[in-house]
Formats: structure tokens, C-alpha cells, sequence
């Protein structure tokens, strides 16, 4: 078997008989404030380790992509693999598009498409339109480009999509539908154990030997973020906000090692809006335990 990619939370290697294996890792992504690790799965960069995660990760994928299957939605699953934090997918074309701009500096690739659905106001959708009160009810579905390694995704209009050539108008309504379907199937399954699914994201190839547009890669709590506690309204809006969502709009700072001396000096970085709640599970490894054990995925 050969390594074909290593990524931020799997590394991809093809087997002899051209499928794909994916081995989760344990790596958890987030981000860094005032120097400590804040994990968080809206997040792209990894910023330390949850012992387990990797094998929760792979049984989710598996669980969802199953029910997905079986309501109609094609996926890249195949079986699970020889170890518990392995599985086995059909190989897929990126929804990518080639640099046709190479003799310009800073040109790049399209590398793949995502959609994310989100079930409530949260994350960079508040961070966009601070006006919209947090917690309260959406349905939404997003289009990004995958960023580079440690660059984050770009938002892309329907129109985009179609005049990069990415997918045709057909393919991105029933993409659209699919990713709406997933959202409401996590809804119910989150629900019906006494949680509350915030977002998530879902990556979409073409089959290598159909090129039908099919779901691929994980489906993880590394890709959407779960509640607790939270109280809805008639509404579907959460009761409880002010309690368990934070938002500020301040100055953030680094610390980066002086050229000369031995010491950290603080920079200033620009002003920003931050917003996080409290109680998302895969925040921390005891959220991601109490959610394996909600679905029987103990490790
Ligand atoms: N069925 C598939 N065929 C080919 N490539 C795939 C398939 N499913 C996923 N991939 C790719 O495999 C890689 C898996 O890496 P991983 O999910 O760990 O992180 P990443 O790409 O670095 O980050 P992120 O998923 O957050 O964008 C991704 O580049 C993904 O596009
Ligand atoms: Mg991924």
C-alpha cells in the first residue's frame, strides 16, 4: 500500500486494488488563543491530540454514511477496513479546477468543493452577518472551495460553481438537495438522543469510473458540532443562548519568538469577531466520549 495524502485528520493510502483506506488519526483541529489550544471542529488547523478520536471518527462516517446509502445518497463508502480506525472508500475525482493562470505569481488550483449546512446561527455565518441573533434557527446550505493546508476555505456563489465548470446546474440543485437531506437525517438522529446539531460540512467528489458527484471523505465530529442542553422555542430557536453562546469583537494577539533574544514578544493582530458556544461536545474529549456512547461507537 502507498501513501497517497497526508491529512490534517487522515492519511490516505491506495491499496492494490485501487481503492482508498483512510487511517484516522487522533489529531484534533481548533485554534490558538492567548497561546492555549481550543479545540474546535470549525476550524482547519490542527492544534493538539484526543486520545481516541480517530476510531470515534471512523465509526461515525460509517454509521451516517450508511444511513445516507439507504436514503438514496451516494457515497464513497465500502467497508470498514482490518483496524478499527481504518475504513475502505472507492477513489474520487476532487471537484477541483486546474490553474489556468501559471504564468501570473499567486495563481493557484481549485483543490475540491464542500458544502455545509447550517441548522443555526453559528461560526463564520454570524461572524458574516453579526446582526442575526446566535442560536437562532437556519436552513442553509454553503458552497466553499477547499482551501490550501493551513488557508481557509473560500465562500462560492451557485453561479461560480457553474461558470468554473466545478459542476453543471443539475448536479449543484441535487448537491444542494443532498447536503439539505443530510442535514435533516443528523437533525433526527442528533435529536432523538437529546442533542442539537449547530452545522457541519461534507465533502463531494466524482466517482472514478461513473463520475457521478458522490459523498466523500469523513463525516466526523471533526465536521459538525453538536449541543447540549440546549431549550428550543415553537420557533426551533434556542431559548438559551445568552447562557451558552460567547461572542466579542476585540484585538487578538500572537506571540512570536524575538529575531535577537530569547523572548516572545505579543503582536497585535487586527480586530475580530469571535463567537463560541460553550457546550459543543467535540470541543473536548469527554463531549466526544458522551456522544460515542449516545450512538454505541465506544471505543
Ligand atoms: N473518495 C475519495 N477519493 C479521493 N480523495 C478523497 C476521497 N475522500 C477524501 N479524499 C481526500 O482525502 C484527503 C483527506 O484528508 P483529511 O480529511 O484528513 O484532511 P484535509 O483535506 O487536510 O482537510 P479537510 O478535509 O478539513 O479539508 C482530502 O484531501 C480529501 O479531499
Ligand atoms: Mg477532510
Amino acid at each position: 500500500m502507498s501513501l497517497l495524502y497526508q491529512g490534517k485528520t487522515k492519511d490516505v493510502f491506495t491499496r492494490p486494488d485501487g481503492n482508498l483506506e483512510f487511517h484516522f488519526k487522533d489529531d484534533a483541529t481548533g485554534y490558538i488563543l492567548d497561546g492555549k489550544p481550543v479545540f474546535n471542529s470549525g476550524y482547519d488547523k490542527v492544534v493538539g491530540q484526543i486520545p481516541g478520536k480517530g476510531q470515534i471518527s471512523c465509526k461515525f462516517t460509517e454509521y451516517l454514511f450508511k444511513i445516507f446509502e439507504a436514503n438514496g445518497i451516494p457515497t464513497d463508502f465500502v467497508a470498514m477496513g482490518p483496524q478499527p480506525n481504518v475504513m475502505i472508500v472507492k477513489p474520487a475525482k476532487l471537484l477541483g479546477v486546474p490553474n489556468k493562470a501559471t504564468n501570473f505569481k499567486g495563481s493557484d488550483e481549485i483543490f475540491g468543493l464542500e458544502t455545509v449546512f447550517r441548522n443555526e446561527v453559528m461560526g463564520s455565518w454570524w461572524r458574516r452577518y453579526p446582526s442575526q441573533i446566535p442560536g437562532n434557527r437556519l436552513n442553509i446550505v454553503e458552497f466553499y472551495a477547499k482551501g490550501k493546508a493551513g488557508e481557509p476555505d473560500i465562500l462560492m456563489v451557485d453561479d461560480a460553481l457553474v461558470q468554473l465548470g466545478m459542476m453543471t446546474h443539475q448536479e449543484l440543485e441535487t448537491t444542494k438537495a443532498r447536503t439539505q437531506k443530510i442535514a435533516k437525517i443528523m437533525n433526527d438522529e442528533f435529536l432523538k438522543r437529546g442533542f442539537h446539531l449547530v452545522d457541519g460540512k461534507v465533502e463531494w467528489g466524482r466517482d472514478a469510473k461513473t463520475e457521478e458527484i458522490i459523498l466523500i471523505d469523513d463525516l466526523s465530529p471533526d465536521t459538525f458540532r453538536v449541543c447540549e442542553g440546549y431549550e428550543l422555542d415553537e420557533q426551533g430557536n434556542c431559548k438559551v443562548n445568552t447562557k451558552c453562546v460567547m461572542t466579542d469583537y476585540r484585538q487578538t494577539s500572537r506571540f512570536v519568538k524575538c529575531a535577537n533574544c530569547l523572548d516572545f514578544v505579543e503582536v497585535k493582530d487586527d480586530y475580530k469577531r469571535l463567537i463560541e458556544a460553550k457546550n459543543i461536545l467535540s470541543a473536548d474529549p469527554a463531549g466526544l466520549k458522551k456522544l460515542a456512547d449516545a450512538f454505541h461507537l465506544t471505543v
